[in-house]
């Protein structure tokens, strides 16, 4: 079926990082291969119901905290380095194998960052590269189990830089990390942050799921827990890059695309998307958030006015719309069931359902398309029902009488990569995540706007199927 998205699990062995200098790349563009580690679908394309929660439910935990700090926007800042510093830009290129796991779990994108490389005690972190958090943090010496560092294999950071002497906090809705903070060089590929703040976590709770060692924060220093500068928006003051931007492509297991992930640091990857870029102004330098025009359905019958705010987040693996945003547009999609879940709502759809009822996103006055590839979580199976429901009878009813209807039952229903909840007290907003961005290739620009930071869009290249 088409819109079952059909994976296939490789075991993949963990490449040391090989720098390749004679890769045909633009110069001083600088890349991270970034790993698919965690998968919602299984290798049969039906949806792993229990990891699918545990990726939701992560993504409640980083968004759905009313403590969330909301930060006014405040001015453009470093936006452009001086001439005479470009010369002395880095050209490196650092590639990964991809890892994959054989059970199923999240999906997550990301790579190797080096700490202490400077200093003679280089440390290699696997960090997310998440658009939609401004702090750097990864396990400290002293984090263990029983301290929410569940993985004990995890490299932990071995206190080389300077100590500050001061911890950082993070709450979240349904979890917390807790560090001490530090300065040292930070690489990734080959790019050096000299004076970087991040912590070293002793304390976490809540991320359990979560496969990498940690988290770099790639949006903007304004909402830094730790009030120090970000990675990329360092790099940029000391000149370290031509352009004062990074590209994301996420690749996609179903079109065999994974190992092309990848993190652009200072330019975009001309190999990695087609067409133009569609530039959209970011409305608050905070998240990299950008105004939502509206969301359509088979544009035939209209858009749905549904204006908001959208984060774009490569660090959450669906989108995330506001409740009564997320009604209207499945409402739209014929057949679709929507069960309210603790807060959330989920929605099943027909796997058949044709390409022109999967939604596209305006932004800037253009449209961009979901890929149905990427709508779907998976088919369900019969025996996900109990798990799907979370245990609530009436749903478990509602999902037998679906079932009920269909000749071949429940399996004929796809998890919608779309979830309804109403997250932060930003009005309207929706979290935009890899479910989108693995369709549209997105450039963080500092100044592509008239010298604003903008987030661009370009169809990213072999994700057609
Ligand atoms: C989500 O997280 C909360 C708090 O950590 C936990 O109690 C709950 O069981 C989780 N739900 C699912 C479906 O995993
Ligand atoms: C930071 O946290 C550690 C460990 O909990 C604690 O011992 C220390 O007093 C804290 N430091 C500050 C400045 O709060
Ligand atoms: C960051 O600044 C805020 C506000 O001034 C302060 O409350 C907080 O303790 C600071 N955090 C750190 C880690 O220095
Ligand atoms: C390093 O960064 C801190 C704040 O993050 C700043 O106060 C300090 O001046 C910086 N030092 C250098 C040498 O750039
Ligand atoms: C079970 O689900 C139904 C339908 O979504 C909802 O109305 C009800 O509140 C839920 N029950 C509990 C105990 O959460
Ligand atoms: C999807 O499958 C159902 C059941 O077989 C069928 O009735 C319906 O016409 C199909 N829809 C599309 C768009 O193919």
């Amino acid at each position: 079926m088409q819109t079952v998205v059909a994976l296939s699990f490789v075991a993949g062995a963990l490449a040391l990082p090989a720098t390749a200098p004679s890769q045909a790349q633009p110069a001083s563009l600088n890349k991270v291969t970034m790993g698919k580690k965690h998968v919602v679908t299984r290798s049969d394309g039906t949806a792993d119901v229990a990891s699918f929660y545990a990726s939701l439910n992560h993504t409640l935990a980083k968004w759905g905290s009313p403590s969330l700090p909301y930060y006014a926007p405040v001015a453009s800042q470093q936006a452009a380095a001086s001439a005479a510093r470009r010369m002395a830009k880095r050209q490196a290129y650092e590639d990964l194998t991809d890892q994959y796991e054989g059970t199923s779990e999240d999906a997550a994108y990301y790579g190797p960052v080096v700490l202490g490389a400077g200093d003679g005690h280089p440390q290699t972190f696997q960090l997310i590269f998440d658009t939609g958090s401004s702090d750097i943090w990864v396990p400290g010496a002293d984090c263990g189990i029983a301290d929410g560092c569940v993985h004990p294999l995890d490299p932990k950071y071995d206190g080389g830089g300077t100590a500050l002497g001061t911890n950082t906090s993070i709450e979240y809705g349904s979890g917390s990390t807790e560090g001490a903070n530090y300065v040292d060089d930070v690489t990734v590929a080959g790019l050096i942050s000299s004076n970087q703040t991040f912590f070293a976590v002793y304390s976490a709770y809540g991320f359990e799921e979560i496969d990498a060692d940690g988290i770099c924060g790639m949006a903007f220093t304004s909402i830094a827990q730790d009030n120090g500068t970000t990675f990329f928006e360092n790099l940029i003051a000391e000149g370290a890059v031509d352009a004062n931007e990074f590209g994301v492509y996420l690749g996609r297991v179903a079109s065999g695309t994974e190992d092309d992930s990848e993190l652009a640091l200072g330019g975009r990857d001309s190999t990695k998307y087609s067409g133009d870029f569609t530039t959209v102004p970011v409305s608050s330098e905070t998240y990299w958030q950008v105004a939502l025009d509206k969301v359509t359905v088979n544009g035939k019958t209209g858009g749905i006015n549904t204006p908001g705010q959208a984060a774009i987040d490569t660090g959450t693996t669906t989108i995330v719309a506001p409740t009564t945003a997320a009604k209207e547009i499945m409402a739209k999609i014929p057949n679709s069931y929507g069960f309210p879940l603790e807060g959330e709502i989920l929605y099943i759809f027909p796997c058949n359902t044709s390409a022109s009822y999967i939604p596209a996103i305006e932004f800037a006055g253009e449209s961009f398309q979901i890929n149905p590839l990427d709508f779907s979580i998976g088919a369900i199976s019969e025996e996900d029902i109990e798990d799907l429901a979370l245990g609530n009878q009436t749903i478990v009813n509602d999902l037998k009488s679906i079932a009920a209807t269909s000749a071949s039952g429940l399996s004929d229903y796809c998890i919608a990569g779309l979830i309804g909840a109403d997250l932060t007290d930003i009005e309207n907003l929706y979290v935009v995540g890899d479910v989108f961005i693995k369709n549209w290739y997105s450039v963080f620009s500092y100044d592509a706007s008239s010298g604003s930071p903008a987030v661009l869009f370009a169809p990213s290249i072999g994700q057609d199927s």
